[in-house]
């Protein structure tokens, strides 16, 4: 479990401004937990919180019982918590796509050939299979992305923890890296941390948190969250498709479809009840 207790973080020395707020929240082994909000609303502070590469100013961050903050836990944290940042070209390291892929595993101690394995299992996983020996630096950005996770994929952390994953890629690549998510959560019990402004990515999400100004304004199972149009819109939140045509449906033509309807198959079936 990774466990944050009361969670005060500030980039300014005089703490006059926090990016994170009184935050408190257990992650659990396995779940998958998406966290939302607005621009500055402080996902990405959280997410670096989770690894140590940034330490409250206030409060504890355990990662199975290990507290960031003490520099001999540190190397254990970064096995078990894999992060992802956003931009991809800060997380390239090396001139060819295998061996950028393979840093990570390297510096786990592993054997060359389980090394050679992991690098090659990851980049079929995220379909780069073909640009083994590519540099990583005539890539697209998308294709960046894939390998920075294919990197995280390859080094098996026991909670991964990923700052928009899907923002650079195409509808395919998304769907693609979620599946290839999704399928690690439940295969193999590790815990995916998502941070997204695409909802459409987290429907199957066990819980989503909704930050805002740095502080938790919601935190409960994906299934409750995402009807709920108005407090998304305030929240500076895009709701799905689903959401708001079921909220245009009702407001405007009168109709009464439930909002909890998700799937656009079953909207459509209820829309043709309705008329
Ligand atoms: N390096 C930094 N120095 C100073 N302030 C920062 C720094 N990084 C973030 N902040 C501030 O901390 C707050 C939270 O930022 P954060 O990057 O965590 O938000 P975010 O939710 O990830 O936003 P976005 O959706 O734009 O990625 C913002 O007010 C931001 O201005
Ligand atoms: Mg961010």
């Amino acid at each position: 479990m990774i466990r944050l207790k009361n969670i005060n973080y500030s980039y300014v020395h005089d703490n006059s401004q926090l990016a994170i707020k009184n935050l408190s929240l257990d992650i659990r082994e396995g779940e998958f937990l998406a966290v939302v909000g607005r621009n500055g609303s402080g996902k990405s502070t959280f997410t670096r919180l989770l690894n140590g590469l940034l330490l409250p100013d206030q409060g504890k961050v355990e990662v199975d019982g290990l507290d960031t903050a003490d520099l001999q836990n540190l190397s254990i944290i970064r096995k078990k918590v894999g992060l992802l940042l956003p931009v991809p070209d800060n997380q390239l390291v090396s001139n060819v796509v295998e061996e950028d892929v393979a840093f990570g595993p390297e510096n786990l101690g592993l054997p060359a050939d389980e090394i050679r394995r992991r690098v090659d299992a990851a980049l079929k996983m995220v379909s780069m299979e073909d640009y083994v020996k590519h540099p990583p630096y005539l890539l697209s950005g998308g294709q960046k992305q894939k390998i920075c996770i294919a990197g995280i994929l390859a080094m098996k952390p026991k909670y991964m923890v990923l700052d928009e994953p899907a923002a650079m890629l195409d509808p395919q690549g998304r769907r693609e890296i979620m599946e290839t998510l999704l399928h690690l959560q439940e295969s193999e019990g590790i815990s995916l941390i998502i941070v997204t402004n695409c909802l459409e990515e987290i429907v199957r999400a066990d819980r989503i948190v909704v930050l805002d100004e740095g502080e938790i304004k919601a935190e409960c199972p994906a299934k409750q969250i995402l009807p709920k149009h108005d407090f998304l819109i305030e929240m500076g939140i895009e709701p799905l498709e689903t959401t708001t045509l079921i909220h245009l449906l009702n407001e405007t033509c009168g109709l009464k479809i439930s909002e909890d309807i998700l799937d656009i198959d079953e909207l459509v079936e209820e829309i043709c009840r309705s008329v």
